[in-house]
C-alpha cells in the first residue's frame, strides 16, 4: 500500500505534513486544535500504511501582534513567548494527543540563521530591492492589504474600510522597506497551477487563488523598519524581516533548508522537502499558495505538492478568534469528552474544507449515538458474550456462512473506501465508511441472536463462529479508527 518515493539521496522520502505555525499572542483555542488534529489523524493514517512520515507543527513568535501583546503584558517579547509556549502551546499537543515529530519556534537559532541565508540567496538572484511602502496594514492578519481586500465597516466603524477577518480598520503604514519582486512570478505561478491543479485544494480554494494571480501580482514588502521584534535583515540589520516572510520559511528551515547537504540536517532536507501537504485554514491561503511558492521559485527550491485550505470554526456565524475573544479552549471539551471524542467529532461532523459550528448539543448527541451506542455498545456486548459463553477465550470460526462472507466483503470495501477518502483529506467520508461497517456488524448481531444460539449445545459451532466474526470485525474497526482515536482503539 505504501506510496514511498526514493529521494535523490536514495533514502525513502518522508510523507511530510505541516500545520500553520500559530501566533503566540495568546493561548490556543479549538480552531488551532482543529488543524493540528486533522494533521495528526492524516499522518497517523499514512504511518499506519507503512510510509515514512514527518509531521511538523510549531509557533510563530515574531511580529507586531506578539510584540504588542508582550508590551500590554508588561514583559519582553521573549518572556511572553517563552511563557505561552511552555504553558499553553506545548501542553495543548498533549491535550489533543498529537504525535508530531518536531515543533518549531521561530525564535530558535536554527530557524533565524536559515531564514537569513534564504533571503541572501533571493537577493543574490536579483528579486529584492529597496522602496517606500505606503498603505493599509492589518496587525491581526499581519498583512499589507489591497483595497479589494477591505470591506465597508458598520456600527462603530461606519464610513471606514475594515479588514473582514478581524472586523477592524487597518493601520496606515508609511515605511522605507525592502521589497520582494513578486510580480516576476505571475506567469510561472499560473503555469505551475495549470499543470498541477491538485496543488491547491479544495477546488474553491484553487479557483480563488487562480483568479487572484490572474489579476496580476504586485511586489510586496519583505521587511519592516518600524518593527524591532523579528529576524534582522542580514544586509540591513536595523530592519527586521516581515513576519510572514520569516514564518513561511519554517516549513523548510525545520527540515534543514540551507544546511550542508552532507550534514545530518542536509540529508534530512533531501529526504523530507518538498512538503506533501501544507494544512492551513482558508484565512491564510494566499500566503501559502501565492507568496510561498513564489519565494521558493526565487530561491530555486522545489515547490510543495499540496496546500489544503480547510474552513473555519464559527461562533455566531463569525470565525472563532483570539482577537474577538470567542475562542473555546480545547481542554474545555476534552476534559469532559476525552481527546478521542474531540478528534472524532470535529473530523466527522464538519466536511473538511467547509465552515462549521461547534455546539455542545451536537457533540453530545453524536457522542451518545455514534460512539457510545454504536461502537461502545458493540464492543461491550462482544466481550460480555465471549466471557459468558466461552470463558473469555476467543473461539475459532468453523461454520462460516453467507452472513459472515457478506461481512468480510463489506470489510474489504470499507477499508479501501476509507483509505481513498482519508488520503484525499475527506475525513468525514472516511469515518462514515467505518461507521456504516459498525452498523452492519450491529445488524449482524441482531440477526444472528448469539444469545439464542447459546441455549442449545447443538448450535455451538455457529455460536463460536458468530462471536469470532463480531470480535474480528471489532479488531478491524480498531485498526481503521486507530489514527482517529488512538487511545480508545489501543484499549
Ligand atoms: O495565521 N477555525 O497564525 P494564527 C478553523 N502565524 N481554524 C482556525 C480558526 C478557526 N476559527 N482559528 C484559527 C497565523 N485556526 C500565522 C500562520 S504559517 C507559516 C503562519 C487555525 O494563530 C487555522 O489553521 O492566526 C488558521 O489558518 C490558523 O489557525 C491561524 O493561526
Ligand atoms: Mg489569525
Amino acid at each position: 500500500m505504501s506510496s514511498a518515493v526514493a529521494s535523490e539521496s536514495g533514502a525513502e522520502k518522508a510523507f511530510y505534513l505541516t500545520t500553520p505555525i500559530y501566533y503566540v499572542n495568546d493561548a490556543p483555542h479549538i480552531g488551532h486544535a482543529y488543524t493540528t488534529t486533522a494533521g495528526d489523524v492524516l499522518t497517523r493514517w499514512h504511518r499506519q500504511r507503512g510510509e515514512k512520515v514527518w509531521f511538523l507543527t510549531g509557533v510563530d513568535e515574531h511580529g507586531t501582534k506578539v510584540q504588542r501583546a508582550a508590551d500590554a503584558g508588561g514583559v519582553t517579547p521573549q518572556q511572553w513567548v517563552d511563557n505561552l509556549v511552555e504553558n499553553e502551546w506545548l501542553p495543548v499537543l498533549q491535550t489533543v494527543d498529537a504525535a508530531n515529530d518536531d515543533f518549531i519556534r521561530t525564535t530558535e537559532p536554527r530557524h533565524a540563521e536559515r531564514v537569513q541565508r534564504f533571503w541572501e540567496q533571493v537577493r543574490e538572484h536579483g528579486f529584492v530591492y529597496s522602496a517606500p511602502y505606503e498603505g493599509p496594514y492589518c496587525v491581526g492578519c499581519e498583512e499589507f492589504k489591497f483595497a479589494a481586500d477591505l470591506a465597508p465597516g458598520t456600527g462603530e466603524y461606519e464610513g471606514q474600510q475594515i479588514c473582514p477577518v478581524h472586523g477592524r480598520p487597518c493601520e496606515q503604514l508609511q515605511e522605507e522597506n525592502w521589497f520582494f519582486q513578486l510580480s516576476a512570478f505571475t506567469e510561472r505561478l499560473i503555469a505551475h497551477y495549470e499543470a498541477n491543479p491538485e496543488a491547491i485544494q479544495p477546488r474553491s480554494a484553487y479557483n480563488e487563488v487562480m483568479s487572484f494571480i490572474r489579476g496580476g501580482l504586485a511586489d510586496i514588502s519583505m521587511s519592516r523598519s518600524s518593527v524591532s521584534w523579528g529576524i534582522p535583515v542580514p544586509w540591513e540589520p536595523s530592519q527586521v524581516i516581515y513576519v510572514w516572510f520569516d514564518a513561511l520559511l519554517n516549513y523548510a528551515t525545520a527540515v534543514g533548508y540551507g544546511t550542508d547537504p552532507s550534514s545530518p540536517e542536509g540529508e534530512q532536507y533531501a529526504n523530507t522537502w518538498p512538503a506533501d501537504v501544507h494544512l492551513v485554514g482558508k484565512d491564510i491561503l494566499r500566503f501559502h499558495a501565492v507568496y510561498w511558492p513564489a519565494m521558493l521559485m526565487a530561491a530555486g527550491a522545489p515547490l510543495p505538492r499540496k496546500v489544503f485550505a480547510h474552513g473555519w470554526l464559527l461562533v455566531g456565524g463569525e470565525k472563532m478568534s483570539k482577537s474577538k475573544l470567542t475562542g473555546i479552549a480545547p481542554s474545555q471539551i476534552i476534559d469532559h469528552f476525552g481527546s478521542d471524542a474531540f478528534r472524532y467529532y470535529f473530523l466527522r461532523a464538519i466536511a473538511f474544507g467547509q465552515d462549521g459550528s461547534f455546539s455542545w448539543e451536537d457533540m453530545s448527541a453524536r457522542y451518545t449515538s455514534e460512539l457510545a451506542n454504536g461502537l461502545g455498545n458493540l464492543a461491550s456486548r462482544a466481550t460480555a458474550m465471549v466471557g459468558r459463553y466461552c470463558e473469555g477465550i476467543l473461539p475459532a470460526a468453523t461454520a462460516d456462512g453467507e452472513a459472515e462472507r457478506a461481512l468480510q466483503e463489506l470489510l474489504v470495501s470499507t477499508a479501501a473506501n476509507a483509505d481513498a477518502a482519508m488520503v484525499a483529506l475527506d475525513f468525514s467520508t472516511g469515518i462514515t465508511a467505518v461507521k456504516e461497517f459498525i452498523e452492519a456488524v450491529n445488524g449482524y448481531v441482531t440477526e444472528q441472536e448469539p444469545w439464542v444460539l447459546a441455549k442449545d449445545p447443538a448450535n455451538r459451532a455457529r455460536l463460536e463462529t458468530v462471536l469470532y466474526t463480531i470480535c474480528e470485525s471489532l479488531r478491524a474497526v480498531a485498526v481503521l479508527y486507530n489514527p482517529l482515536m488512538p487511545k480508545k482503539m489501543q484499549e
